[in-house]
């Protein structure tokens, strides 16, 4: 059985990694690793494969940055020949990015098999690309992994016929699970000059990294990344929200490690001030983004993955953003989402730093188990055609 990953940016990389080491302890599955270059950068890219310990893609289609028609089409047109000669049993697409509709299209009008990571996710809000990218994906799709229930329903409700959908979890937080006892060792927290750690559930607490003193734990420090482009390419959205962050620094040191789309707005809007508690930082590796996240007194985002792990990892999580296409992160865990209303995301950093956190649950399946359910669901339906 010869099954192909296609796979583009930074998130992608932490949802193949547990599904292609699951499906390698399988007898007799060939792998094929495709890389569409839409994410090229060093610390975008290469450093995800060394740090998840992931093959060199077999494949790097070097697309680049474009439009969203461009490199939609550049990822078509140069993966349909990669498809048509090595004849995959099965397509596998991860998340919500240009590189994953693409290849589901590709792959759909060449009659290859397509299974879906991270299937039936919905923000209804179709202003949002990736939100057009899902239902077009799992529209064409013959295996839809959802990572919770509401994933079901939403395909359901699409119309998706019961027995495509497989509820196996959340495969984000497999690769979360694997790697936390290394992020508790990183270097970062010294190399940026943090002694403390501030003591979240799954986190110092949970592994036993020893108690934080209290006024260690007081002072602590927030952790923010932006790249929406309703955040962040809107003049009258990010400097606004980059004068709440500066308030908010005012009472705790925040770090924020900057995605490139972000980096050039601040630019461009001439946003890149002063140093003050606000400290911009180049993008991170894993390890070293996993070690600080899971120390951090809150996090302030607009990253679907974030969400996801602070939930996990039991930190209060701002999301600025006004709806989500991950609703258990809300329902049940430690998410709140402050909308485009910085005021907002002022009082609940407050709330949070005077010590009213918003205390949540770990979701059903987010065990570091959902690759192996993916890789049983393949093998077994595999092996019946
Ligand atoms: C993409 C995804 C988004 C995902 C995010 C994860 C789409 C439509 N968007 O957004 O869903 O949440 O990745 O990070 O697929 N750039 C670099 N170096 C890089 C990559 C990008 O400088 O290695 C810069 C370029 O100026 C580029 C811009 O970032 O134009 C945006 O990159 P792109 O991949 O188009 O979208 P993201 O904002 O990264
Ligand atoms: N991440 C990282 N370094 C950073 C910022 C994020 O390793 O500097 C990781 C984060 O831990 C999560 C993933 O990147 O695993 C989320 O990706 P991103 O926010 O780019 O995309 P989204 O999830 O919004 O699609």
């Amino acid at each position: 059985m010869h099954i192909l990953h296609v796979v583009g940016a930074r998130p992608n990389f932490m949802k193949v990694s547990p599904v292609m080491a699951a499906l390698s302890r399988r007898r007799g599955v060939a792998q094929t690793l495709v890389h569409t270059g839409q994410h090229y950068d060093a610390d975008m890219s290469d450093i995800f494969f060394r740090q998840l310990q992931m093959p060199v893609p077999d494949v790097n289609l070097e697309v680049g940055s474009g439009t969203h028609a461009v490199q939609t089409g550049s990822i078509m047109a140069r993966l349909e020949p990669v498809i048509t000669e090595r004849k995959p049993d099965l397509v596998l697409v991860y998340g919500d990015v240009n590189s994953t509709v693409a290849a589901a299209l590709v792959c759909s009008k060449l009659l290859v098999p397509i299974g879906h990571v991270e299937a039936g996710l919905r923000s209804f809000d179709r202003t949002m690309p990736e939100e057009i990218n899902r239902k077009l994906t799992d529209q064409v799709c013959d295996f839809l992994f959802t990572p919770s229930a509401d994933g079901d329903e939403n395909l359901l409700r699409e119309g998706i016929p019961t027995e495509r959908i497989h509820r196996v979890g959340n495969v984000m937080i497999d690769t979360l699970v694997r790697l936390l006892p290394t992020a508790s060792a990183a270097a970062i927290r010294q190399k940026l000059g943090l002694a403390t750690d501030g003591g979240s559930r799954q986190g110092s607490d949970a592994q036993g990294e020893g108690e934080s003193s209290e006024s260690e734990s007081a002072r602590g420090f927030g952790l923010v990344t932006l790249h929406r482009p309703s955040n962040v390419d809107d003049p009258a959205m990010l400097p606004e929200i980059m004068r709440a962050l500066e308030d908010i620094a005012e009472g705790i040191p925040l770090l924020f490690p900057v995605h490139p789309r972000t980096q050039g707005s601040i630019q461009a809007m001439g946003l890149q001030g002063p140093g003050s508690g606000l400290r911009l930082l180049e993008p991170l590796g894993y390890v070293e983004f996993l070690s600080l996240e899971r120390s951090a007194r809150l996090v302030i985002t607009d990253s679907g993955g974030i969400q996801e792990e602070s939930t996990y990892l039991g930190v209060p999580c701002l999301t600025v953003r006004e709806n989500t296409e991950r609703p258990v992160t809300v329902t049940v865990g430690t998410n709140t989402l402050v909308g485009r209303d910085m005021d907002k995301l002022r009082r609940e950093a407050r709330a949070i730093l005077e010590g009213h956190p918003k205390r949540g649950q770990l979701p059903p399946l987010w065990d570091g188990k959902a690759a192996e359910r993916t890789a049983d669901v393949i093998a077994e339906k595999l092996a019946g055609n």
